[in-house]
């Protein structure tokens, strides 16, 4: 066993559903293991401003079904500095947190690298809803956003049909096309378009829609990644080319608030509990993540070294079934 005696739990870069519950995870697996907890308020920021506060048993209460963060969130800018590393590390040895555990994205497990150096003991969870963790088959948040894009394009399929138009909907994800695909699979799309795949608009999207227009469809939806942008020019562009009425829709950042689903709940919860239990267990410098079914953990270097990929059978499947 470690001999770590203060755990400090911060959340960093986007927010996603899911967070407050791998918070409380993290907060009462500590207390159970009699170590004590601090938070740390607006991801590194709180380390280097010394923005830090005790956490107790009651500090989770009502938090598992809330969206967002309760420790809020941040991109910090000088804590990719020397400077603003020093000044965190001084600031966890003023509290005596002897590890840390870190709810975000890549960038923020390469901040955890960066204080690890230092002597500080790090465990990242995988907090985004992009599911763009390439060691780790799920993100807390991932499933939340994507129920969200998928009623989203709901709603727009019933006013696209009802006018006889076509819908053009971007969803989050600037380097990521996770959540286009699953929504285009799950919203019947005519075509999705996504930063990691070459595109021909005139090949992928109007061909397909002149093809479909021959054979009696009326209505018709194009999901793009925000990755890949331009919502309104390609709205403009279909609706030049094939006389279909078109509009855009930017989904944005409500596709990251809400209450978090059953799956986030969970995955979160057990990647709370594993991040303190690798402590203890005297395991740190690691990445938790959901490896079939199962919570496993990875090196930090190794997990930032991995990559991942659209399974391509997800794409196959978004090609024959959107006619
Ligand atoms: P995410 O964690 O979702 O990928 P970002 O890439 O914005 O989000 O990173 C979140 C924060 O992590 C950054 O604002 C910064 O504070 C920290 N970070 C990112 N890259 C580094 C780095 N190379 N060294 C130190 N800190 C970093
Ligand atoms: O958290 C991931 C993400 O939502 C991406 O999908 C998106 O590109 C980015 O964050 C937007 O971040 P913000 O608007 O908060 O800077």
């Amino acid at each position: 066993m470690s001999e770590i005696k203060t755990i400090g739990v911060l959340t960093s870069g986007g927010d996603a559903p899911g967070m407050n519950a791998a918070i409380r995870a993290v907060v009462r697996t500590a207390l159970y293991y009699g170590l004590n907890v601090k938070g740390i308020l607006h991801g590194y920021n709180g380390l280097i401003e010394d923005n830090v506060i005790d956490m107790d048993l009651r500090s989770v209460s009502n938090i598992i079904q809330r969206g967002g963060t309760m420790l809020f969130t941040a991109r910090c800018k000088a804590f990719q500095t020397e400077e603003g590393q020093q000044k965190a590390y001084e600031t966890c040895v003023k509290h005596g947190i002897d590890a840390l555990v870190v709810i975000g994205g890549d960038g923020s497990f390469r901040g955890c690298q960066a204080i690890a150096k230092k002597g500080i003991k790090c465990i990242g969870i995988p907090g985004t809803i992009d599911n763009d963790i390439a060691c780790s088959d799920y993100t807390i948040g991932y499933d939340t956003a994507l129920n969200t894009s998928i009623q989203m394009c709901d709603r727009l399929r019933d006013t696209a049909r009802s006018h006889e138009r076509c819908s053009v909907v971007e969803v989050m994800g600037r380097h990521a096309g996770h959540i286009a695909v699953s929504t285009a699979i799950a919203n019947g799309a005519m075509a999705v378009l996504i930063p990691e795949k070459e595109f021909d608009l005139e090949r992928d999207v109007i061909n397909q829609i002149k093809k479909s227009l021959k054979i009696g469809k009326k209505n018709f939806l194009i999901v793009v990644a925000e990755g890949v942008g331009d919502a309104e020019g390609i709205a403009k562009i279909v609706q030049f080319a094939t006389g279909i009425e078109t509009r855009a829709t930017i989904l944005g950042h409500v596709q990251r608030g809400g209450s978090p689903t059953s799956r986030d709940r969970l995955i979160a919860t057990l990647m709370g509990c594993k991040a303190v239990e690798l402590l203890r267990e005297g395991q740190y410098n690691r990445v938790v993540a959901l490896h079939e079914y199962h919570i496993v953990s990875y090196e930090i270097e190794e997990a930032l070294a991995m990559t991942k990929e659209i399974d391509p059978y997800f794409l196959h499947v978004a090609d024959i079934v959107s006619i």
